[in-house]
């Protein structure tokens, strides 16, 4: 909020509303807020709980925001905030196998059911060198080369359909020491599957197009490869880098323990 410098009257896009915990601070500031969200659920769940004449909420992709933004509010937006990746409900909740711990769910991965690739599509039919690609680019899995070779062996006999199966493949490969491949495996699918890599290339200049000229852009990531595309981003369109470094998380807290927090300026 700091970082933002949220002010009475401002007007704010939060482009990844979630369970609208930041939406509900800048709201508390006085500000109005634009909350999207390509979760249909997590919109649901808001307008049922939050009544605001402050706020707007849209179900949407943050890659079309400069179509999202009303006509009158392009060029005159004071900050946008993007808070990457998922939320605490949609892990537990969301019932389609975002995290490994849900053994029984089936393997979709979509948060928004508009596209057709699905995790079980991808691990049923991308070839052994596709599924390789998968790992190593979207999670830098050191066993990508290996996991991808099991999956490809399981599938001579059987099909992937539910979490259950997938972790059993990683347990194959990885023994007892699976721990964190399990994230990166689960996090490279839902990557691949949401196109998150290049949904936040085109919300990125989308949000700068809507922007006020001085107005503030905040993104919090939680992975290297998206926290890089946020510095070629600053640093290819010559922008005011408020936060010198990115910010850390907190290490004592698990769910922020990688996040990294980027403030910019036009
Ligand atoms: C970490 S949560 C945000 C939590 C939120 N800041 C809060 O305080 O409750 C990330 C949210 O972004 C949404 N999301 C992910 N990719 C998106 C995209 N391309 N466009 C819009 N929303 C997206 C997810 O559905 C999820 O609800």
């Amino acid at each position: 909020m700091e970082g933002l410098q949220v002010k009475p009257e401002g007007r704010y896009v939060d482009a990844t509303v979630g369970e609208g915990g930041h939406t509900s601070a800048i709201l508390e500031k006085g500000g109005y807020v634009l909350g999207l969200d390509r979760n249909k659920e997590q919109i649901m769940a808001l307008q049922k709980g939050m009544n605001n004449d402050h706020l707007t909420l849209v179900e949407g992709n943050f890659a079309d925001i400069a179509k999202l933004v009303p006509a009158k509010d392009k060029g005159n937006i004071d900050g946008i905030l993007f808070d990457l990746g998922l939320s605490w409900a949609q892990l537990k909740d969301l019932g389609r196998g975002l995290s490994y711990r849900n053994l029984d769910e089936p393997l979709d991965m979509r948060l928004d059911q508009s596209g057709e690739l699905t995790a079980e599509y991808i691990l049923n039919v991308y070839s052994e060198d596709e599924l390789y690609e998968v790992f190593a680019k979207n999670s830098e899995e050191v066993k990508a080369k290996e996991i991808a070779e099991s999956i490809v062996n399981y599938r001579t006999t059987k099909r992937y359909k539910k979490v259950l199966d997938l972790n059993n493949t990683i347990d194959k490969v990885m023994g007892a020491n699976a721990g964190k491949t399990y994230s990166r495996i689960y996090q490279a699918l839902r990557i691949e599957v949401n196109e998150e890599f290049e949904n936040l290339k085109k919300g990125l200049d989308g949000a700068l197009s809507v922007l006020k000229p001085g107005g503030k852009i905040a993104v919090i990531s939680f992975h290297s490869l998206e926290d890089r595309i946020v510095k070629n981003f600053i640093r290819e369109k010559k922008l005011k880098q408020i936060t010198k470094k990115a910010i850390a998380g907190d290490r004592q807290l698990s769910f922020e323990r990688s996040a990294h927090l980027r403030i910019f300026s036009s």
